[in-house]
Parts: C-alpha cells; structure tokens; sequence
C-alpha cells in the first residue's frame, strides 16, 4: 500500500456506526477519493464523489475485481478477508468468467414468478409475525427484518426452516467483521452449511434455487454453484434485512408516513426509496483493484491496491447538490452501477416492500420505543444496519388471527 497523504480515516468502530454523515463530510475533504482503514491497520481508498464513482464502476479496462494480488499481502486471519476475498462467483470476476456467474444467478431468479415471490415473502412474514403478536412489543431487527429474507432464502433453496439458525449468525458476523476470529469462524461455519445443502441437492434435485444452478446451461462445478449460493445467501440477505428494517424505522418515526398506515400519504416503497439514497443498505463495497497505477481524481493508486466505493457518500453528493440527505426522487447507487450492478434489484425490492406491508397491515398501530436518532447501528465498514429496532403495538391474540393457518 502506498503511503499515503494525510492519515487514514476508520470506518469500523462505533463512532462511524453511529454517525457515518460526519465521517462521510470529513472524507469529502479529501476530494473525490479519500484514504480510509476498513480494520486496524487494513488500508484502502474509498470514493466518495458521485462522478468518480461512476467513472470507476464503469472502466472495466483500468478496473479489476480480481483481489488475488492484494490479499497476499494480508494476514489470514485478517477480518475483512471474507466479504474481500477472491472466489469464483461474479462480484470476484472480470469479463466472461464473470458473465458466466452472473447470468447463471440471473437466471436461476427468473425462474420464481413474482406472484410466487410475493406470496413466499407473505408466509415468511406471517411465520414470524405469529411468534411474537400476542406479546405487544417484538425487536422488528431481530424479530423480523433479519430472519424475513432468511425464511424465504430457505424455502427458494428448498431448505427445512428448521436450520435457519445456522444461517443468520454466521452471515452477521462476517459483515460486522470486528474480530479476526469471529469473522472467520463465521466463514466456516456459513461454508459449511452451503457445502452440506449443495450436496443435498445433487442427491435430490427439487424446484428450487440450488437445482436451477445445478442445472444450468452453464455447466458450473459443484464447487461453483456452492460459491453462487454462498455469494446469492450473503449478498441477499444481509442488504434486504437492511433495506426492510431501515424502512420501517423511517416509517416509525416520520408523521408523513405514519398516517400512511392508517390510510394516508407515503407508502412502504416511499420510504423503501428515502432509505435507498440516504442510507444504503451496501453503504461501502464496490471492491476494484487498478490493473495498473493510475492517476484517479488527483490520486495516484498503484496497481493492485484496494479501492472501494462508498455508494452512501456518493449517494448524498450527485453532482450539482449540496451535501446532506436528499428528498427529491433523482438517482443513486444503492444498486452500484455498470457491470456488477445487482442483478437481484427487482426480486429485492419486491421482497422487502412485501415484507413491510404484511407487517405494518397485521400490526397496525406499531410505535418505536425510543426515537430513531437513538437507535443503535451495528458497526462494520460495508453496511448500514440498524442493531435494534425496539416497537411495542396493540398484542393481537392467537385466535381469532387475522392470517391463515
Ligand atoms: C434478493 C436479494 C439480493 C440478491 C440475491 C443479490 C445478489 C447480488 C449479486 C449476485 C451481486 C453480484 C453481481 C456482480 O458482481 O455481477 C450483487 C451485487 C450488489 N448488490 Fe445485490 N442482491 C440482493 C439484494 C440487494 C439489496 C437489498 C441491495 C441494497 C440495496 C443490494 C445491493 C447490491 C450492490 C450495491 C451490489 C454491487 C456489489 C459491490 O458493491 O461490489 N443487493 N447482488
């Protein structure tokens, strides 16, 4: 890594949990790229202007996404090292081994309809709303956002709700990433149990997700289709948990919404946007290595060096606006931009407003139990997350209940 200018800013820790807009405006002072440490003493460069942005995600010519150099230079117990790792699956990939990934997921997506899609994301819902509505009070992270897209991800892979545990902590704990060991622990045990469930399906083929990769025209190994389900587990789930209870938080906490509930104004996919440019769930990824030294935006990044992008800086900042969360219904990069855009958008968007409106129809009079500029984040330099969302609302009893059996 090359010495930098001006020290490193963290982005792990509570400080940047609990306020990243601060450290976001003092990174801007940088310019449009800014030095930063993802972990003590793992350094990266992290755009944070819109139009550098862009033309980064863009340049497929000077930027790679292959980190094989660069994660040679790391300890292996190194705590970013599983969301940064190189691995066979497209966010890893340039050219056509990354289309070969990418259109298999693509099109493994677009074999579930997106009634079914719907209905699946209901009776996730449902399943848990059931657990904690007689009760008047539910934490909606742990509760529901969290384990909504898990729920679904188990039964789109044809999976037994009972091993939904053995999914959800591994994943949180590698995105926070806070210790070394944590964090690789939590990437063997979430191998572990994508080996085990691939190994099922090529015993036993069903209409499901890991069949349809197994099956693809493609050709992939079975080692390959472990990746793309790995990559389809950490790369959905995480983010839609995010985007749900990030929502509903806005939902809780603003008027203009809130009459929403009772029949008024901005809906579930209003603040399903507001969330999408002030508070992306991917906050911080885009991982691009430069094939070469570059000249960036006033900075000179030598060959292999990681560059990341702060989708939520940039977000906040399009060319022409001040700095600052943004009300008007123009573009951003929750999605990132050009060749590694999420493929998943509109499966994505589709699960988590689903989610948020079963909810907020069965529960109708939910309430925040301490104001939203209380609420507690989750640390982690790639996301943000909501640890806590605390709500009590009127217990609705088992029977009669307004959900099927
Ligand atoms: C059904 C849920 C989702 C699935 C299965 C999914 C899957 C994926 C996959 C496979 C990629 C890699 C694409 C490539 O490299 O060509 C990707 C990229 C990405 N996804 Fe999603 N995604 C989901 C939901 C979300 C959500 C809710 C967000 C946040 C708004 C999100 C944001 C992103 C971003 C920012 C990238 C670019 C990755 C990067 O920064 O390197 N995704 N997604």
């Amino acid at each position: 890594m090359s010495p930098y200018l001006r020290p490193p800013i963290p982005l792990y820790g509570a400080d940047f949990a609990a306020d990243p807009q601060t450290v976001y405006a003092a990174l801007r002072r940088y310019g449009q790229v800014a030095p930063v440490e993802l972990a003590p003493g793992v350094g990266a460069y992290l755009v944070v202007g819109y139009r550098a942005a862009l033309d980064l995600l863009h340049d497929t010519a000077t930027w790679s996404k292959d980190s094989r150099v660069w994660q040679q230079s790391l300890p292996p117990d190194c705590p970013v090292l599983p969301m940064l790792m190189w691995r066979p699956n497209p966010l890893s990939n340039d050219g056509p081994a990354h289309q070969r990934y990418r259109q298999a997921i693509i099109d493994a997506f677009a074999m579930i309809e997106p009634h079914e899609l719907r209905a699946g994301t209901a009776r996730a819902a449902d399943t848990l709303i059931r657990r904690f509505a007689a009760t008047g009070s539910a934490d909606l992270v742990a509760d529901y956002a969290r384990p909504v897209p898990l729920l679904l991800f188990n039964q789109l892979c044809g999976v037994p709700e009972e091993h939904h545990d053995r999914l959800v902590a591994p994943l949180a704990a590698m995105v926070e990433a806070t210790s070394p060991d944590q964090a690789n622990r939590a990437g063997a045990d979430f191998l572990a149990y994508v080996t085990e469930l691939v190994a099922r399906k090529q015993r036993h083929r069903g209409p499901d997700l890991v069949s349809w990769l197994l099956d693809h025209p493609a050709g992939l190994s079975t080692e390959e289709v472990a990746d793309q389900v790995l990559l389809t587990l950490a790369a959905g789930n995480e983010p839609t948990a995010n985007l749900i209870s990030n929502a509903l938080s806005r939902m809780l906490s603003d008027d203009r919404y809130y009459s929403s509930l009772a029949g008024g104004a901005l809906t579930a996919w209003d603040a399903v946007h507001d969330v999408l440019r002030n508070e992306p769930p991917m906050a911080n990824f885009g991982a691009h290595f430069p094939r070469h030294a570059v000249d960036f935006h006033g900075v000179r990044i030598e060959a292999h060096e990681l560059v990341l992008v702060s989708y939520a800086a940039a977000n906040t900042t399009p060319d022409g606006l001040p700095p600052g969360p943004r009300t008007d219904g123009g573009a951003h990069l929750a999605w990132s931009a050009g060749p590694h855009a999420c493929p998943v958008k509109n499966p994505a968007l589709l699960i988590a407003t689903t989610a948020i409106e079963q909810l907020t129809s069965q529960l109708c009079d939910l309430e925040l139990t301490i104001p939203r500029n209380q609420l507690p984040w989750r640390p982690g330099p790639f996301h943000t997350a909501l640890a806590h969302l605390p709500v009590t609302f009127t217990p609705v009893p088992p029977e009669p209940a307004p959900w099927p059996r």
